[in-house]
């Protein structure tokens, strides 16, 4: 097993209470015995990965927060996005990308799947951050914060196995594809969470600024890239 998948299993294990793991020696023909069932598929439902965070405390931005926000949306989507953390909406309604940035996120998935004659809406999709709790006046996430609450976004995205993710957003970047890169550099182009192609844009926040009228026609056109690879 590759050395990195071994480590993302020991970690699920440790999450899942089972403090330490035992290995069968080698087995004599490699046919006769086949890797278990459950750690091989790593398949698990959100609702399990949800029940998993429980009432978590795991990392300082529980003392502040109100909800958890998991993600929402379809679990059997074609589609992910990914943006940083909630906001003051978000953390009241316990729903992701519900405020101002949400909203036009959600305008420019339905405006531009409408405008390319997709059939979709903002409920087909899966909305989701890298930390669900909201980071105290809304201040970017620390590294371990992200850390500990990235475990939960990697078993999101392997629950979901979509076609393609998009990264809203430099947390969202340095959370999928560990690069520092700026996301105006990025964006535009398609990049790879493990085998999964992800296609980097900016934050909707960032768009909401008067002085970003050129990178919001840039996302639109980043979104419209996504939409036609997803579901043409
Ligand atoms: N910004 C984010 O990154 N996520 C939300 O859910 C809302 C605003």
């Amino acid at each position: 097993m590759h050395p990195e998948l071994m480590r993302q299993y020991l970690e699920y294990y440790r999450d899942l209470g089972i403090a330490s793991l035992y290995r069968r020696s080698a087995p004599v023909t490699p046919l006769a015995t086949p890797e278990p069932q459950a750690a091989e598929s790593a398949s698990e439902s959100l609702d399990a990965i949800r029940a998993d965070i429980g009432d978590c405390r795991r990392c300082r931005l529980h003392e502040q927060r109100n909800k958890i926000v998991f993600g929402d949306g379809n679990p059997q989507t074609k589609l992910v996005f990914v943006g940083e953390g909630p906001g003051a909406d978000e953390d009241a309604q316990g729903i992701p990308f519900v405020g101002r940035a949400g909203q036009l996120l959600t305008q420019m998935i339905e405006n531009t799947a409408k405008r390319e004659g997709i059939p979709l809406e903002r409920k087909d999709v899966y909305i989701c951050n890298v930390v669900k709790c909201r980071p105290p006046g809304n201040r970017t996430p620390e590294p371990d914060e992200m850390e500990t609450c990235g475990q939960f976004l990697s078993r999101q995205i392997e629950a979901i196995r979509p076609k393609a993710i998009c990264a809203l957003g430099a947390t969202a970047v340095k959370a999928l594809l560990n690069t520092k890169e700026g996301v105006t550099r990025m964006r535009g182009n398609w990049y790879k969470w493990r085998d999964i192609p992800v296609m980097v844009t900016y934050h909707p926040s960032y768009l909401l600024r008067a002085y970003n009228q050129a990178a919001k026609r840039e996302a639109w056109e980043d979104l419209k890239a996504v939409l036609h690879y997803v579901y043409d």
